[in-house]
């Protein structure tokens, strides 16, 4: 008999089905946004992860949802149908619930219900819309629209399941930093994540992975496909230098992690992290591990910014902006610098405060400054990871 032991590999292709074991909210009943708090055990899957990696979340549709899209195409939800660009064959309703993305309507879509319309009125109605001058009116007309909006707004445009399922785009991993250390909690995975919802087109509409984490995923359940995917974003390895983190909202994620690693390193370097939300009431995530932090001397110093605590806006980079001398002189002192939250706004003005800090306390013109921060980022002294 062999004594070979065969071990599965768990990654993108092949995630490992995990189990939350805790799910706590960080923001209070009183705060605008939902942010939740995850630990996802990784024990007996023979994965490990760095800090500053992030982990890869294969989501399930809300079923609520794909019921009311197999009633809008008139389906039972058991037509078989073919996955596009795949030989794999499955339900209508499984590949809805699984495999498919309901979100994401595009022009070909519109141009075929317009094709299909039976109905006088609603044929021209959809003509309008594609024969629309302003490009911009007719986008906005598009992506407000979801394929569940379309399919019950034209009923007498009919589809097969098939013709429908072509439509869709694959139903892809969505990507969370990692907000614990493999350091302090080999087994676990700590994830901090903003739930999604907004409204469109009068309807009410929710985030596919952060609304199938926080509400429809049963704790203690082994049924959340995972993988860890790595990142070149990660803290100093050499203990002793200062560290600078700027993470406002979900984007301190990767620095709880950077502090649990820099504590159970013994980490001498110094520690300073800007905060921000919208308010310290209710949008202060962890707010008491920072501190303790702050009691023990792993965490220097905390800036934060509550946005929306008095009648103009604070934010991190304004709470930078206050203490130029001080960021200028660990910079001098070697400070590794990193950013990670909002790429679209956030992390532009973040930049750009980086260089005004650098220019006016470093007695430089904006091109010496800019070269200053171009070789931070050669030395992987500043790096960012933003979404
Ligand atoms: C490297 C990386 C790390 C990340 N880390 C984190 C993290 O630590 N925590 C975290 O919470 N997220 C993080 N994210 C974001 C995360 O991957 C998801 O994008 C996020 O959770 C939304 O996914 P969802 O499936 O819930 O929403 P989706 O179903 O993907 O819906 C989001 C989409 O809805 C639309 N939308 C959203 N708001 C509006 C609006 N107001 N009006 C109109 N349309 C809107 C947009 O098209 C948007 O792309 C990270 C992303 C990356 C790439
Ligand atoms: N690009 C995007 O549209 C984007 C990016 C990240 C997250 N989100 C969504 O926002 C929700 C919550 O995300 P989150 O918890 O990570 O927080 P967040 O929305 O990024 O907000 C965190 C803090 O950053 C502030 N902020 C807004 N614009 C800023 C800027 N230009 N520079 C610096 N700070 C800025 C916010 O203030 P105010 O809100 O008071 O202005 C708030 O105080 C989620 O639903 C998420 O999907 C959207």
């Amino acid at each position: 008999m062999s004594n070979s032991v065969t071990t599965t590999t768990y990654d993108k292709n092949n995630p490992f089905p995990a189990r939350i074991v805790e799910r706590r909210r960080l923001t209070t009943e009183k705060s605008q946004k939902e942010t939740v708090h995850f630990a996802i055990s990784i024990a007996g899957s023979g994965l490990s992860y760095r800090s500053g990696d992030s982990l890869g979340v294969y989501p399930t549709n809300n079923p609520v949802l794909v019921d009311a899209l197999v009633r809008a195409l008139g389906a039972t939800g058991d037509e078989i149908v073919q996955l596009p660009r795949s030989e794999e064959k499955t339900t209508l309703r499984a590949a809805l619930l699984g495999a498919l993305a309901l979100a994401g309507v595009t022009r070909k879509f519109v141009e075929l219900l317009a094709e299909r319309a039976a109905d006088a009125e609603e044929k021209a109605r959809l003509q309008a819309v594609l024969a629309e001058a302003d490009p911009a009116k007719q986008k906005e007309w598009i992506e407000s629209r979801q394929f569940v909006d379309l399919l019950e707004e034209f009923p007498s445009a009919k589809l097969s399941a098939q013709e429908f399922v072509d439509q869709l785009r694959k139903l892809v991993p969505r990507l969370y930093s990692i907000s614990s250390s493999p350091a302090k909690h080999p087994e676990e995975i700590h994830l901090t994540i903003a739930v999604v919802r907004y409204q469109t087109n009068g309807r009410e509409r929710e985030g596919v992975c952060s609304n199938f984490l926080a509400h429809r995923v049963s704790v203690n359940a082994p049924v959340v496909p995972v993988f860890v995917a790595s990142s070149h974003f990660g803290p100093p390895e050499d203990n002793t230098v200062p560290v600078i983190m700027v993470g406002p909202g979900t984007g301190v994620a990767p620095f709880r992690s950077f502090l649990q690693e820099r504590e159970v390193r013994g980490a001498t370097g110094k520690n300073w992290l800007f905060f921000g939300d919208q308010h310290r009431e209710s949008d202060f995530l962890y707010a008491e591990e920072w501190e303790a932090y702050l009691q023990s001397g792993l965490l220097t110093k905390l800036s934060t910014a509550f946005s929306r605590d008095q009648a103009h806006k604070i934010y991190v980079q304004d709470r930078m902006r206050e203490e130029a001398e001080e960021i200028w002189q660990w910079l001098e002192a070697g400070a590794y610098f990193y950013v990670c939250g909002d790429a679209k706004r956030m992390a532009k003005d973040v930049d750009a405060a980086l260089l005004e800090v650098v220019a006016t306390q470093g007695k430089m013109s904006s091109e010496a400054a800019a070269e200053y921060v171009k070789q931070l980022k050669k030395d992987k002294r500043y790096q960012r990871d933003v979404y």
